[in-house]
């Protein structure tokens, strides 16, 4: 990290102009015509102003690259010119990796025979080709998709892969061949052949369809799962796809082979499939590496609405943006797109394309009609989807809609909605868990803000210390946790400490935690450190390897404290927060703890209303108390600060 210059790094993606000590570009994550990117050498980070990414040199070459963490890491090594050594890899690991690369060779093998099955002998010809020209599919895409056929005997492929060198082993795990009493069989015999590649295109497993009428026989048969494919981890097409899914930031998701490759002869690229499988968890998050936003495009029967439903709460769960577009009963996107010109099929996407809500909304109202049971299960299954939607904003902005739609007033739905929460979190999470409760009325922001943490502000306060002025040292008087007198202290009783001990020793006293999880991580690196007497070093932690922390460092380091700035502006002269940092720092630990008291308090006050039992309720009455005492001193130690 040492010998990275970020400016190098971004500059050769971004144009970059010196604007005072940073430099200046168009943003490359978002669209925009003034530049609000900026890169600064000296903190070695950038961030842009307009859409808040942000990040050092790594992140930014994860987030334009798609890169690993690793493999970043790599193309920075190689940029300037650093070995890595890479860590001798046990027996075993280099044993897997030489498994993976076998049944790889064995896999890249087997497609260019298939291929040539296809292209160059008489049956391929007469009945492969022939199926896919049939199909519509030109040979630009037959070329491009590497489509294959397998004969129709019994052994074929694998005798004549065993003649040139193949391990049986090897054929057997990647299932082309299977072993049945002694003797090898074909897995693929009288079938097109549809090669599933990875990420880097390289191939791990086959989709085979049939092309006799034997109804006995599976229409597709797939490769079975393998060290090199697992069919949950997988999407048909993604190779092919992903840059285009970038540039255009959406996602189509379709259901299979044939549905990918009309597609992308219509010139619809950003298209994937969840072949084999029905749709995972694992696979909408392959998706979000390249862009939140994804369209199911789905046949419009009753087995597409069912799948879709289920997709559209799988992909709100996890915080993506999701658009359903179905077809007419009978008509999948293949057959669309086949029977329609290429501009008809774009406005039938794009006008066709609802919002999720309003795709369930019509859907679910069809069927309720006006039975007002049916209309109350309606509601009921459409507040299950929005309260999946892990983002408060836009959790708020959804149930407005529904209330519209649906004809219900905001209040009642939220209260449906914290129902659910409230069995979904109930014993699952301590005192502190963020609140996930909305409340109605009031405008959406300051809800939100209301919502995400009621001690945002002074977790993030406290944080920020921690990361500005972690070794500075403070004066403070000895006695301060006994007794707040507010008497002046004599220079005896005066002790020196750093500001990150002081403020460690009063959140670890009262063992007190942070509801932001992201400030909690943070905390619990610095603490760990200061244990061993180190302190965290900013470097330490933008270079961090969880990019979540390391970006809301850099967020927290880039918008500094502008109070003392507008008041400078004013004419008022107030002096700079280092100058008056001891009583900064005792303030923002006093409004830290004085919030989390009055966050415990609350809790202890919900829990008094449920007790029957006298002598509980006697106890807890007495522990309320205490704790209101403690938040008084406090209080009024920070108006004395205030004050003074
Ligand atoms: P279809 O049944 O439409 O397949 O399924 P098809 O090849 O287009 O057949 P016809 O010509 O319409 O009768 C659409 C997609 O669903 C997947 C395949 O990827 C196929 O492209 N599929 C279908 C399977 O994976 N397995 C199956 O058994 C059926
Ligand atoms: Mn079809």
């Amino acid at each position: 990290m040492e010998a990275v210059r970020i400016e190098d790094v971004i500059g050769e993606y971004v144009n970059l102009r010196k604007r005072g000590v940073n430099l200046l570009g168009l943003c490359p994550f978002h669209n925009e015509k003034t530049p609000s990117f900026t890169v600064s050498p000296a903190k070695g980070i950038f961030k842009c102003f307009g859409c808040g990414k942000a990040g050092n040199a790594v992140g930014f070459l994860m987030e334009h690259e798609h890169f690993s963490y690793p493999e970043a890491l790599k193309f920075l090594a190689k940029k300037y010119h650093i070995e890595i050594e890479e860590e001798k890899i046990t027996e075993e690991e280099q044993h897997a990796q030489d498994e993976r690369e076998s049944l790889m060779a064995v896999t890249a093998y087997a497609q260019q025979y298939f291929s040539r099955m296809l292209h160059n002998t008489a049956l391929g010809k007469s009945i492969g080709l022939s199926y896919f020209k049939h199909r519509g599919f030109r040979d630009d895409s037959i070329e491009k998709f590497q489509l294959g056929y397998a004969q129709d005997t019994w052994d074929a492929f694998s005798s004549k892969a065993i003649e040139e060198g193949y391990k049986i082993e090897y054929l057997e795990k990647t299932g082309l061949t299977i072993i049945k009493e002694g003797k090898r069989y074909d897995r693929f015999r009288g079938r097109v052949l549809f090669p599933i590649h990875n990420l880097s295109g390289r191939i791990i497993g086959f989709g085979g369809r049939i092309l006799s009428a034997e109804k006995d026989k599976p229409k597709y048969l797939n490769s079975p799962e393998s060290i090199i494919y697992n069919k949950s981890k997988v999407l048909y097409g993604i190779y092919f796809a992903r840059t285009e899914m970038v540039k255009k930031d959406n996602c189509y998701l379709v259901e299979g082979y044939t549905d990918v490759i009309s597609l992308h002869q219509a010139g619809v690229t950003n298209v994937v499939a969840s072949s084999g499988t029905s749709l995972t968890t694992d696979q909408i998050k392959l998706i979000k590496r390249y862009t939140p936003n994804i369209t199911i495009l789905y046949d419009g029967d009753e087995a597409g609405i069912k799948a879709s439903f289920r997709g559209i709460d799988m992909i709100l769960e996890e915080g993506m943006n999701v658009k359903i577009v179905l077809f007419p009963p009978g008509e999948d996107p293949d057959s669309f797109a086949r029977n329609h010109r290429t501009s008809e099929l774009e406005e039938f996407i794009t006008e066709g394309a609802k919002d999720f809500i309003l795709f369930k909304t019509d859907i679910l109202r069809q069927e309720a009609g006006k039975d007002p049971i049916k209309k109350a299960s309606l509601i009921r299954d459409i507040v299950k989807s929005v309260s999946l939607i892990p983002d408060g904003i836009t959790r708020s902005v959804y149930v407005k809609e529904c209330s519209v739609l649906l004809e219900v007033s905001e209040q009642i739905l939220v209260a449906e909605i914290n129902k659910i929460y409230r069995k979904r979190f109930s014993g699952k999470y301590d005192n502190f868990i963020p609140d996930p409760i909305i409340k109605p009325k009031s405008t959406l922001l300051k809800t939100e803000k209301a919502e995400v943490s009621k001690s945002e502000g002074q977790e993030r306060d406290i944080i920020r210390i921690l990361l500005q002025f972690a070794e500075e040292e403070i004066q403070i008087p000895e006695n301060e946790n006994n007794e707040n007198t507010g008497l002046p202290v004599s220079k005896t009783d005066i002790q020196v400490i750093d500001i990150a001990s002081y403020v460690v020793s009063h959140i670890q006293e009262d063992d007190f935690k942070f509801e932001n999880p992201i400030y909690q991580a943070i905390y619990d690196l610095i603490f760990e450190k200061l244990e061993h007497g180190e302190f965290t070093t900013q470097e330490y932690l933008i270079n961090y390897t969880n990019p979540a922390i390391s970006q809301m460092v850099i967020d927290i380091m880039s918008t500094p404290y502008s109070l003392s700035e507008n008041w400078r502006k004013n004419k008022i002269y107030v002096k700079r927060e280092e100058d008056r940092l001891q009583s900064a720092v005792i303030h923002s630990v006093n409004a830290f703890k004085s919030r989390k008291i009055e966050r415990k308090l609350a809790q202890h006050f919900k829990e008094m209303s449920e007790i029957t039992d006298e002598e509980a309720l006697q106890a807890k009455m007495e522990y309320i108390k205490a704790l209101q005492d403690i938040q008084r001193k406090i209080n009024s130690a920070m108006g004395r600060i205030i004050v003074g």
